[in-house]
C-alpha cells in the first residue's frame, strides 16, 4: 500500500513555438516546489512543464530524490547551444576526421582492403549508414533522445516502427558513443529514465514498478487553449500497446548495460551517480531480484520479454535475458554507491551472481561429451544427489542435433525447465555471455568455435541467424499458434538477423579472434547496402530479404557501425565487456552445491 500511495504519474511536456521575430528563447521547468527561468537565444520556444495526477509523493523515498533530479535532466536539455557545446561539437568534428583518417590507413596496413576501388565502396557503405543513422534521430523539445525504429518509404504501415525502442537503440547509442558523440546517450539514458515509473496498466493491471518501457514516442499535440503553438510529449509503451502484449523485461537491463558504457567511454560519471540514476538501477534491481516461487536463479519470465517480442516458446527461463540479467547485476555493481540503505540489495545482487553463474555454466551447457551423458541419463532420481537434476528424458535429444553438434565446439542451450531443454541455438543469449563472461573462457571459445563450424548454418549469406534450427510443422504449430510472419526460417523462426553482427563483433574481440567478426562484416557488407539495410533475412541460407522485413532498419544500420568501428579499434569494446571476475570464480569454488553434497571425487570446480 505505501508503496502504491508514493506512486506519482510524471507528465513531461515539452511545448514548442516558432518565434522566428524573438530570438529569445524561454525555457521553465516546474516541478512541485522548484520553478526556474533560462534564457537562450534560439528560435523554438520549450517549454517543460511536469504536472502529479495521482497522489502525494513521499519524500526521503527514492521517488521523491527523483523529483529533485529532473531540474537536473532539465538543465541538459537548456544547455544544448551554450558556447561549450558549440567548442565541444568543434572537438568532435577535428576528432572524426582524426579517427576516419586512421581507420583508413589501418584498414589498408591489414591487407584488409588492398583494392583502392574497394576501399571507395566500402567507405561509401559507412557514410551511408551514418547519413541514415543521424537521418534516424529523434528529437524531444530540439534535443536528440534517439533513434526511430525504421524508416521505410516503401512501408505503408508504420506499426509503431516510428518509436524509439530501447533495445533498438543501444547499437545505435554505441555507435553514437563510439564516435565521440555522447549527448545522444545521455539524453537517452535520463529521459527514459523519467518514463521508468510512469503508471502504465493493461485492463486495470500494472506491470512492477521499475519495469522500463519496451519503447517511446514523441508525439506533437496541440497545446491547450492555444491554437498557434504545439506541445511534445513522451508517450511510453510498456507492452500494454505492443502486439501481444509482451512484457520489455529486457528494456531496464540494457539501460544499465547503456549506461556503464557511457559512462567508461565519455568518462563523465557524473551521470550514473546523480540520486534518481542510482535510484532507476536500485528500482529494475529490485524488481529482478524480488523473492517468488522460482526454485532456480535464473529470471522467470513471459514469453517474447526480450529481442524474440512474439510466441516462441521462449517463456521461462530464456537464455538471452539471462545474459542480459547477469550483465545488468554486474555493471550496476560497478556503479553503485556504497550506502547504507543498499547493503541488502548488494548482498543479494552478489549472492545472485554467483548462483546464477554456476546454473548457467553447469546446466545450459552442452557439447558433444554433455549430450553423451544426457543420452544416458537414467530418469525419475528423487534424491539430493541427483545427476539428472531436472529429470530430463533421453529422447528429448532431437535427431538435428545428434547431426549438428560439431566434434569441437559447444554452446548454451535456449532455455531449461524442469524436464524441458530447449536445445536450439540462440545468438544473442551465447554471444553476450562471452561478452560478459557468464560463460566460462574455455566455454567461449567453444561457442566462436562451434559458429566457424556451423558457419554455413549461422552466417551463410547474411549474418546472424537469430536462432536454430527453426520451429517446423506440428511444432511451429504448437509452439507459435501457427504464427504466418514465423514461419520456419522467417523472422523470429530463425531468420538472419544483421543487427546481431555487432554482438558477434564485441565477443569476438573479447576472445581474441576478431577474424571471425571481420569475415562476417565483409559478407553483410555485399549485400546490406544494396538491399537498403533490411531488419531481417528470410530461409536457410539467408538468401531472401525477410517476407514482411521493414528496410532501412536501424539497428541494421548501427550494428553494422559499431562492428566497423569496433574492428577499426578493438579496444573500445572495453566499454562493453566484462571480464572474469576473480572474487566470483572463488565464490563459485566454495559455493559449488556438488562440493557440498560430498562428491569427493569432484575436483572440478565448476565448469561442467
Ligand atoms: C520487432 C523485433 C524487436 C524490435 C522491434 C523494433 O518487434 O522483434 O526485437 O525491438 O521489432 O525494431
Amino acid at each position: 500500500m505505501k508503496k502504491r500511495s508514493s506512486r506519482h504519474r510524471h507528465l513531461f511536456e515539452c511545448s514548442s513555438m516558432l518565434q522566428s521575430q524573438l530570438r529569445t528563447h524561454q525555457f521553465q521547468l516546474m516541478s512541485f516546489h522548484d520553478y526556474k527561468t533560462y534564457s537562450r537565444p534560439w528560435l523554438q520556444t520549450c517549454k517543460c512543464q511536469r504536472a502529479e495526477s495521482v497522489g502525494g509523493i513521499t519524500t526521503g523515498d527514492g521517488n521523491g530524490s527523483r523529483l529533485v533530479n529532473d531540474v537536473e535532466t532539465s538543465n541538459l536539455v537548456g544547455n544544448v547551444t551554450s558556447a561549450k557545446h558549440i567548442l565541444e561539437f568543434d572537438d568532435v568534428q577535428a576528432q572524426q576526421l582524426k579517427q576516419e583518417k586512421e581507420v583508413l590507413a589501418s584498414n589498408v596496413t591489414n591487407g584488409a582492403i588492398t583494392d583502392s576501388f574497394d576501399t571507395i565502396g566500402l567507405n561509401s557503405i559507412e557514410e551511408e549508414a551514418w547519413d541514415l543513422l543521424r537521418e534516424s534521430v529523434v528529437y524531444y523539445c530540439g534535443n536528440p533522445i534517439g533513434t526511430i525504429a525504421a524508416k521505410d518509404p516503401t512501408s505503408s504501415n508504420v506499426l509503431n516502427y516510428d518509436q524509439v525502442f530501447i533495445r533498438d537503440f543501444i547499437p545505435s547509442g554505441i555507435a553514437f558513443l563510439l564516435k565521440g558523440e555522447h549527448d545522444i546517450v545521455r539524453n537517452f539514458i535520463l529521459y527514459t529514465l523519467q518514463l521508468q515509473s510512469w503508471e502504465k496498466t493493461m485492463d486495470c493491471h500494472s506491470p512492477g514498478q521499475g519495469l522500463m518501457p519496451a519503447s517511446f514516442k514523441v508525439r506533437t499535440v496541440p497545446l491547450d487553449g492555444d491554437d498557434s503553438a504545439t506541445e511534445e510529449v513522451l508517450d511510453p509503451d510498456f507492452g500494454e500497446a505492443a502486439i501481444g502484449r509482451v512484457a520489455p523485461v529486457d528494456s531496464g537491463l540494457w539501460w544499465i548495460i547503456l549506461l556503464r558504457a557511457y559512462g567508461k567511454c565519455s568518462g563523465d560519471l557524473s551521470v550514473q551517480e546523480r540520486v534518481d540514476v542510482q535510484t532507476g538501477i536500485k528500482m529494475i534491481l529490485r524488481l529482478c531480484l524480488a523473492d517468488g516461487f522460482d526454485m532456480f536463479p535464473t529470471l522467470l519470465v513471459t514469453d517474447g520479454s526480450c529481442m524474440i517480442d512474439r510466441r516462441m516458446g521462449i517463456h521461462g527461463h530464456p537464455l538471452e535475458i539471462q545474459a542480459l540479467f547477469y550483465s545488468a547485476l554486474r555493471c550496476a555493481r560497478e556503479m553503485l554507491t556504497p550506502e547504507d540503505g543498499s547493503a541488502d540489495l548488494i548482498r543479494a545482487l552478489n549472492n545472485r551472481l554467483v548462483a546464477l553463474s554456476f546454473h548457467i555454466r553447469e546446466y545450459y551447457w552442452i557439447d558433444l561429451k554433455k549430450l553423451n551423458e544426457i543420452y544416458r541419463y537414467k530418469t525419475e532420481e528423487y534424491s539430493y544427489d541427483a545427476v539428472n537434476k531436472f529429470n530430463i528424458y533421453p529422447d528429448q535429444i532431437s535427431p538435428w542435433l545428434v547431426e549438428w553438434m560439431p566434434n569441437k565446439g559447444g554452446y548454451l542451450i535456449g532455455n531449461l525447465q524442469p524436464a524441458h531443454m530447449d536445445f536450439r541455438f540462440f545468438s544473442l543469449g551465447n554471444l553476450w555471455s562471452v561478452v560478459n563472461s557468464l560463460a566460462t573462457v574455455e566455454q567461449s571459445h567453444a561457442i566462436l568455435d562451434l559458429i566457424e563450424a556451423k558457419w554455413s548454418d549461422l552466417v551463410a549469406e547474411m549474418p546472424l541467424k537469430i536462432c536454430y534450427p527453426a520451429l517446423d510443422g506440428q511444432e511451429w504449430q504448437i509452439i507459435t499458434g501457427s504464427d504466418p510472419k514465423n514461419t520456419p526460417w522467417s523472422y523470429h523462426n530463425a531468420g538472419s538477423w544483421p543487427t546481431l553482427l555487432w554482438q558477434l563483433t564485441v565477443a569476438c574481440i573479447k576472445m581474441k579472434r576478431t577474424h571471425i567478426a571481420a569475415k562476417a562484416v565483409e559478407i553483410a557488407e555485399r549485400r546490406i547496402s544494396r538491399d537498403r539495410w533490411p531488419e531481417y533475412y528470410d530461409t536457410k541460407r539467408s538468401r531472401f530479404i525477410g517476407k514482411q522485413s521493414r528496410l532501412y532498419q536501424t539497428w541494421s544500420i548501427a550494428g553494422y557501425l559499431v562492428a566497423k568501428l569496433l574492428l577499426a579499434d578493438p579496444s573500445k569494446a572495453n566499454i562493453l565487456i566484462t571480464e572474469e571476475d576473480s572474487e566470483l570464480v572463488n565464490a563459485l569454488i566454495s559455493a559449488n552445491p556438488r562440493g557440498k553434497r560430498g562428491r569427493k571425487s569432484m575436483k572440478q570446480t565448476y565448469i561442467v
